[in-house]
């Protein structure tokens, strides 16, 4: 058959973008190459701080008290403070303005299994309480607020969250606050985190949120396929966010953008946009490869997700939403997506519910508009798709192109949409029915133009 040779031709491109993570290729493309390496001024050890790699002592002080010390360099060019070899058994630290925290390629960051360790902090504004359980929630083990320029990179070394402890009980309903996440940065301007592998995250791996300036190159994040919620790269009412050359297996969404929930993102209206996300190869038992979603209610748009690599999944792509959630997903680009072994291609949810607390506006509806999905193939896939809008706000301008996804599965129709309106071209099998006007030209289905964004300087 003729779309299997072009799915095979994909299937090879494809590969070779995601195993070359230093391709720089399509112009319309917005990540480029970070010059974080440039060494700060100064540098300091975090044994010269009394810190002991054995994996039993506790570092926390050590990591304080060197950060501490290294904000007299902050007007200087910035400091930074290096991790050697070792075993680094510490609870949460706060980062500095102007730092790069930079890790050996043998270090290893260990979370502390003891919960007070772990201090308790405010809810987010946008989200008006913890994301599991009213009220505060724990600070994640690396934790910046109102910085600019910093940067977490190394050699390939590790940060592992230890998270074991966390998804018992999150399971057996013993938790008192919402868990954290492994790195979590607010308000913060010019981030840089590279070279890195993140393992066992209580929570979220690594949560940018009220960021801009952000560039997340090169990293690896692991935790096992059945640990609770352990969402990968969550950028969060942020902008000019770039994502690239990732490996990312975990319990959850491998890259959600997100921004806000319900009453609480819409009063605070901070959207997600410039988003752009490329070369990511993963698996996840329980959530998507890319989503946006559920929280959205400060908006997403001009999202551009290209090279993308799914296996063994539960969904390849997912928008997730509400009546309640208010905000807007709209102008979202997802191009050259291979899925292998993937139960729903695309799945579009609008009745996701999930609210804070009982006072969202139950008419405040979202605005999905402008979805585009090209060239996305797959093979053993379980159902081609799953579009759900709202009555009463239909989700408009979808636009399927060049969809052709070998569905193994014998489910019948393979396209399952409702409130739902756009167009399709060359999509196998046929779409439904909903989506069967095919575009008559270029400017129906969104595709960015080139908006490159300036993160070459970080
Ligand atoms: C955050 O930064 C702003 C402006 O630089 C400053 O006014 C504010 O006090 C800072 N807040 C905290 C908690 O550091
Ligand atoms: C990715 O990280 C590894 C390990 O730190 C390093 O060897 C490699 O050069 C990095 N690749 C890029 C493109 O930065
Ligand atoms: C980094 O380390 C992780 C875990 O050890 C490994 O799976 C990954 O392949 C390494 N990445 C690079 C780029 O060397
Ligand atoms: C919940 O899990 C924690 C951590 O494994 C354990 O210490 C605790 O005994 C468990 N509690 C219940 C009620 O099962
Ligand atoms: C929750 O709070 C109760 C009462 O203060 C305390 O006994 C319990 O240890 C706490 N549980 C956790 C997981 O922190
Ligand atoms: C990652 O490591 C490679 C190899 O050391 C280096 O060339 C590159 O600049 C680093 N990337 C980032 C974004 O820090
Ligand atoms: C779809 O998958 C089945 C089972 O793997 C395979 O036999 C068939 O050739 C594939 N069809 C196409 C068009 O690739
Ligand atoms: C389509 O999906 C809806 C859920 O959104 C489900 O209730 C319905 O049974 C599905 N229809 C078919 C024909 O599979
Ligand atoms: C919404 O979509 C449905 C099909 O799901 C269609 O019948 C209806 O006319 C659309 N409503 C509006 C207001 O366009
Ligand atoms: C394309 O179709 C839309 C309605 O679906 C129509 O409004 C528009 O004028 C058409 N454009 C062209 C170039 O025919
Ligand atoms: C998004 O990128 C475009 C093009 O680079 C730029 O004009 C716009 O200001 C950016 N938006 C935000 C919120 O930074």
């Amino acid at each position: 058959m003729r779309w299997r040779s072009a799915f095979i031709s994909v299937v090879l491109l494809t590969l070779v973008t995601v195993e070359k993570p230093q391709w720089v290729g399509a112009q319309s493309f917005h990540c480029k190459h970070s010059k974080s390496g440039a060494l700060r001024p100064h540098s300091v050890s975090i044994t010269e701080f009394g810190a002991v790699g054995d994996g039993v002592t506790l570092n926390t002080k050590a990591f304080q008290n060197a950060i501490f010390y290294l904000h007299s360099f902050a007007d200087k060019g910035g400091a930074q403070l290096f991790v050697p070899a070792g075993k680094w058994l510490t609870g949460s630290f706060s980062l500095i303005s102007h730092l790069t925290l930079s890790l050996d390629n043998d270090a290893i960051i260990i979370g502390s299994t003891d919960l007070d360790d772990w201090p308790i902090i405010d809810p987010l504004p946008s989200y008006g309480r913890g994301r599991e359980l009213p009220g505060n929630r724990h600070q994640s083990l690396i934790h910046g607020y109102n910085l600019t320029d910093v940067v977490i990179t190394g050699g390939n070394g590790t940060i592992d969250g230890q998270g074991s402890i966390w998804w018992d009980l999150f399971k057996n309903n013993t938790l008192n606050y919402t868990r954290p996440h492994l790195v979590e940065l607010m308000y913060s301007i010019g981030v840089v985190i590279s070279n890195l592998t993140f393992t066992n995250s209580p929570f979220w791996a690594i949560h940018p949120v009220y960021c801009s300036q952000v560039l997340i190159q090169n990293v690896t994040i692991l935790a096992p396929l059945d640990s609770p919620n352990t969402d990968g790269i969550d950028p969060d009412s942020s902008t000019n966010v770039c994502i690239k050359d990732c490996y990312i297996s975990t319990g959850d969404d491998l890259i959600v953008i997100k921004s806000g929930w319900d009453e609480y993102g819409i009063s605070f209206a901070r959207p997600s946009s410039n988003i752009s996300i490329k070369g990511i190869l993963g698996q996840t038992k329980f959530g998507a490869g890319i989503a946006i979603g559920s929280e959205m209610s400060g908006g997403v748009s001009e999202v551009h997700a290209e090279g993308i690599h799914i296996f063994n999944s539960l969904y390849g792509i997912r928008i997730k939403t509400s009546p309640g959630r208010g905000g807007y997903v709209r102008n979202i680009y997802i191009s050259n997506v291979i899925m292998t072994d993937v139960k729903y291609a695309i799945r579009i949810t609008g009745q996701f519910g999930e609210h804070p607390d009982d006072n969202y506006d139950p008419n405040a509806l979202p605005y999905i508009n402008r979805i585009t999905f090209k060239d996305i193939y797959g093979e053993h896939i379980g159902f081609a798709g799953l579009l759900e809008g709202i009555k009463g706000d239909n989700f408009s301008d979808i636009c399927l192109s060049g969809v052709l996804l070998n569905a193994t599965g014998s489910e019948d129709p393979q396209w399952n949409c409702s409130y739902v309106e756009g167009y399709s071209y060359q999509v196998y099998p046929v779409s439904c029915q909903l989506l069967q006007q095919v575009p008559n030209d270029s400017s129906v289905c969104y595709a960015p133009a080139d908006n490159c964004m300036k993160l070459a300087s970080l």
